[in-house]
């Protein structure tokens, strides 16, 4: 069984799938692993680290992913990607499927088999390969540093003989893994934090952090989770009184991190342009959004940018500006998925179709699409003898 590991292409991907040690593992397990040469690069693993580790170094990606049974890579394949994959390959990734529907069709008629790690359903048994969770605590907690980067002030209150500095106020919107890990990292550097959510859950979590739980409306947040513990789309009126809130909170923040999404669809408004602008000259909003369509009206993606003295960060792919500690959670992830549905007998990974963690992931299956939500694309249209051509857009994505 061969385990090929690419380099990432997609601009700005500083992440890797597999570390020197998820590749020591996968050795273990009986498998063969080759990993394209720099594909550690930016995540400072060197071809001699995976080579230690017993991997064979493949001069090119071609190399790399002849004759591979599981191509694992951190974003989803580019069309030059796909074409080098063998059929019946299996592919898993971070594939942001909903960005890209068009993908999953093209998978299909190349017959690949695609398995989308961010789309790991939320159980017990699979929290250690959550490739979401791992990415989002650390985007979470860069966040707050890139904002103190940015802050022309300290966060902490500073008692000096030349006087005293007051704390910063951060305000944290969405109180999910990266909220919370912002939380505490601004509660660890001394600020004064609030935070709020549409979920009821993250009231006691942001409490227990030490900051202060802020919403309009308590009882409207008791059915706002769905059964997998995400967020669902809130009603105009919640909606409304939510912004008139958030307008008159805001004006009083220092700096505001924003990490609110839905699943599937568009990342929510939550700070208007005029919002943005009643903040203090010198006070830094963070959009982890930003490539989900982003929570900030000014937001833009990929920059940074400073409107009438407020500093707005859009940054694309945070994790990935931590990649070595990125790449590292991200390959534990994908060894821990991969090795428990390891037959040890015949030395490969086995996929289940019939098992839960499958049904999350999987999005085609031999030639098929498989997913309930991309299948009715499937349905609509012919399926075509030649290889699709997928749209590749320049920008970073699928980086949490
Ligand atoms: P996410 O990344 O989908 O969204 C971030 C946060 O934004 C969520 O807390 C969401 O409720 C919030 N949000 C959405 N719309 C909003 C709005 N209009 N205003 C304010 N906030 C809004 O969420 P994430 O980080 O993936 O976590 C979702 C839940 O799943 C959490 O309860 C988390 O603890 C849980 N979880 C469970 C896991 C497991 O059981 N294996 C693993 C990871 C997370």
């Amino acid at each position: 069984m061969k385990i090929a590991v690419l380099k990432e292409t997609r601009s700005g991907e500083t992440r890797v799938a597999a570390s020197p040690e998820s590749v020591k593992k996968f050795i273990g397990l009986g498998a063969t692993v080759a990993v394209q040469s720099g594909a550690g690069g930016g995540a400072q693993f060197s071809d001699a680290d995976f080579k230690d580790a017993g991997a064979e170094i493949s001069p090119s990606a071609a190399d790399a992913a002849q004759s591979a049974d599981l191509v694992i890579k951190v974003q989803r394949p580019t069309t030059e990607e796909l074409r080098l994959l063998p059929k019946g390959a299996r592919v898993a990734a971070i594939m942001s499927p909903f960005n890209d529907p068009d993908s999953v069709s093209s998978y299909a008629r190349l017959g690949i088999d695609a398995l989308a790690l961010d789309l790991m359903p939320r159980i017990t048994r699979a929290q250690s390969m959550d490739v979401l969770s791992s990415q989002s605590n650390l985007a979470g907690y860069k966040a707050v540093i890139d904002a103190s980067a940015y802050f022309g002030r300290a966060l902490p209150l500073m008692m000096t003989a030349a006087g005293t500095i007051a704390p910063a106020k951060v305000f944290i919107m969405g109180a999910g893994v990266a909220g919370l890990q912002a939380i505490a990292t601004a509660r660890r550097l001394g600020a004064v934090v609030s935070a709020t959510d549409v979920r009821f859950a993250a009231k006691e979590q942001v409490e227990s952090l030490g900051a202060t739980f802020v919403t309009v409306d308590e009882e409207a947040m008791k059915d706002a989770e769905t059964e997998g513990g995400y967020a669902k789309e809130m009603s105009e009126d919640f909606q409304k009184r939510q912004r008139e809130f958030v307008a008159e909170h805001i004006k009083k923040q220092d700096i505001v991190i924003t990490t609110a999404l839905i699943p599937g669809r568009p990342a929510p408004l939550l700070v208007t342009a005029e919002m943005a602008q009643s903040m203090k000259a010198g006070s830094v909003i963070v959009d982890l959004a930003a490539e989900q369509g982003g929570n900030v009206e000014l937001t833009r993606p990929g920059e940074a940018i400073e409107i009438g003295g407020v500093t707005i960060l859009g940054f694309a792919n945070v994790p990935g500006r931590l990649a070595a500690d990125a790449s590292n959670l991200l390959a534990r992830n994908i060894y821990n998925f991969v090795s428990a549905f390891w037959d040890k007998e015949k030395g490969e990974f086995v996929v289940d179709w019939d098992d839960d963690i499958f049904k999350g992931v999987g999005l085609t299956r031999e030639g098929k699409i498989v997913h309930p939500n991309f299948a009715e694309a499937q349905d609509a249209e012919p399926v075509a003898a030649e290889p699709a051509e997928i749209e590749d857009e320049a920008p970073s994505e699928g980086s949490q």
